[in-house]
C-alpha cells in the first residue's frame, strides 16, 4: 500500500537537493566561523551565503537574521526579548488567541511575570480584526504578536494593515510566519513588521534550525549568553550544514513558489470534489479569501477525531487533527474554540490535510477516496 503523507503542516521531508548541499558542507565545511584560520574563514562564508540567502527571501539585510534552532525559539526570543528590554517602558502585550504555543505559552509565562497580556477574539474563520487590535492599544503596550498564517486552519491575518496602524504608536511589532514562509511572499518592510519569525523545517529544510529576522535598532534582550555570535543576539557555534539545508530549502521554495501555489489549489480542489462526489457531509474551516495555500481543515460531521486518524493511519494517510496531541489523547484544537466555541461539534470531528513536494494529484485523489470510505465506515 502507498502512503500518503499529507502532514506537512506539522514538518516536511528534506528536499533532495536540500541533502545533497547538507551532505557536502557536513564533509568539507567543518571549522568553527568565529576561528580566524582558512577552515574557521570557510565556515564563516557558507555561514554568510546562507544568511544573505535567507534575507533575501524576506527583503531584509542578512544583518537582521538571527539564526536560531526553530520558530519556537524565533517566538520565544522576540517575545521575551521584546518584554525584558522594554518593561520600563510598559507592561501590556496584545496577541490573539489563535496562536501557536510557542507564542501563547510565552505569553502566559510572562503574565506570570507581572506583564498583562490581551488575547484578541477571532471571527468564525479565524481572522482577528485590526479595528481590534486599535481598541486594545494602550499608551503601557510594548509588543503587538500576531500570526501571519494559522497552522491548524490557515487563515492568514492582516499583518500589512496592522504594520500600518502601528505606525502611530510605539508598540514592536512581531509575526509568526513559521507556515508562510516560503510559501506567500513575504516582503518584511511592506509588512511594516519589526521581527518575524520562520522555521526550516516546514519547508523541505532541517529541522532544529530557525530564524528572527530583527529590524536594525528593534530593543530586544539576548536570551542566551556566552560567546559573540548572531552579533551577540543569540550565543552559540553555529550549525552551518543545517544554515546551508536551510537556505537551499528557501530559496527552492522562492523559485517554485508560483507553481506550488497552483498545485495546492488544485489539491484542495480533488478533496472537494472527492467529498462532494461520494455525497459525504463535510465543512470546510477557515477563511475562503485569506488562506495560506498548503492547509485544508475540514470537519466531517460523525466522525471522531481520534478513531478516525488511526483508521486514516492504517489507510496509509497520514494526516493530523491540527491540535495537541499530548500522551496520546488530542486536546480539543484551542484555535477551532476561538473559532466556534467550546461547545461546538466540529471540536470532535475536524481534521488537517495538509499539502508539500513530493506530492500529485492522483495521490491526493487516492487520499481523498480513502478518506470518504473511512467516513462512510464510521459515520
Ligand atoms: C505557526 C507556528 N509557529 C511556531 C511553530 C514552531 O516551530 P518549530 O517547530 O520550528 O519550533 C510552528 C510549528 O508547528 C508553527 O506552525
Amino acid at each position: 500500500m502507498t502512503t500518503i503523507y499529507l502532514d506537512h503542516a506539522a514538518t516536511t521531508p528534506m528536499l533532495k537537493e536540500v541533502l545533497v548541499e547538507m551532505t557536502a558542507a557536513m564533509e568539507t565545511v567543518y571549522g568553527n566561523a568565529s576561528s580566524i584560520h582558512t577552515a574557521g574563514r570557510e565556515a564563516r562564508k557558507a555561514l554568510d551565503e546562507a544568511r544573505a540567502i535567507l534575507a533575501k527571501q524576506l527583503g531584509a539585510t542578512a544583518n537582521d537574521i538571527i539564526l536560531t534552532s526553530g520558530g519556537t525559539e524565533a517566538d520565544n526570543m522576540a517575545i521575551f526579548g521584546v518584554a525584558y528590554a522594554r518593561k520600563h517602558e510598559g507592561k501590556h502585550i496584545i496577541t490573539t488567541e489563535i496562536e501557536h504555543h510557542a507564542v501563547l505559552h510565552a505569553c502566559e509565562k510572562l503574565e506570570r511575570q507581572g506583564f498583562k497580556v490581551t488575547y484578541l477574539p477571532v471571527d468564525e474563520t479565524g481572522r482577528v480584526a485590526v479595528s481590534a487590535v486599535e481598541k486594545a492599544l494602550t499608551a503601557d503596550t510594548i509588543l503587538v504578536t500576531v500570526m501571519y498564517g494559522n497552522n491548524e486552519v490557515g487563515t492568514l491575518q492582516p499583518i500589512e494593515e496592522i504594520g500600518e496602524l502601528l505606525k502611530h504608536h510605539p508598540a514592536t511589532f512581531h509575526t509568526d510566519a513559521v507556515q508562510a514562509f516560503g510559501l506567500e511572499k513575504i516582503e518584511v518592510e511592506k509588512l511594516q513588521v519589526d521581527l518575524l519569525s520562520a522555521s526550516s523545517h516546514k519547508i523541505g529544510g532541517p529541522k532544529g534550525i530557525g530564524l528572527l529576522y530583527a529590524k536594525a535598532g528593534t530593543k530586544m534582550d539576548s536570551l542566551i549568553y556566552g560567546g559573540s555570535q548572531e552579533k551577540k543576539r543569540r550565543a552559540g557555534t553555529e550549525n552551518i550544514p543545517a544554515a546551508v539545508g536551510f537556505a537551499k530549502a528557501a530559496q527552492l521554495m522562492a523559485e517554485a513558489q508560483p507553481k506550488t501555489r497552483k498545485a495546492y489549489e488544485q489539491y484542495k480542489a480533488i478533496l472537494i470534489e472527492e467529498f462532494t462526489q461520494a455525497g459525504i457531509e463535510f465543512t470546510v474551516n477557515g477563511n475562503e479569501e485569506h488562506m495560506l495555500p498548503h492547509v485544508f481543515n475540514v470537519t466531517l460531521p460523525g466522525t471522531d477525531v481520534e478513531s478516525f486518524l488511526v483508521n486514516l493511519d492504517m489507510a496509509g494517510v497520514f494526516v493530523s487533527s491540527g491540535s495537541a496531541c499530548t500522551a496520546g489523547s488530542i486536546d480539543p484544537s484551542h484555535v477551532l474554540v476561538a473559532m466556534y466555541g467550546k461547545d461546538s461539534a466540529a471540536l470532535r470531528s475536524s481534521i488537517r490535510f495538509s499539502f508539500g513536494q513530493g506530492l500529485n494529484e492522483e495521490l491526493v485523489r487516492d487520499a481523498g477516496k480513502r478518506t470518504v470510505n473511512i467516513v462512510k465506515r464510521l459515520t
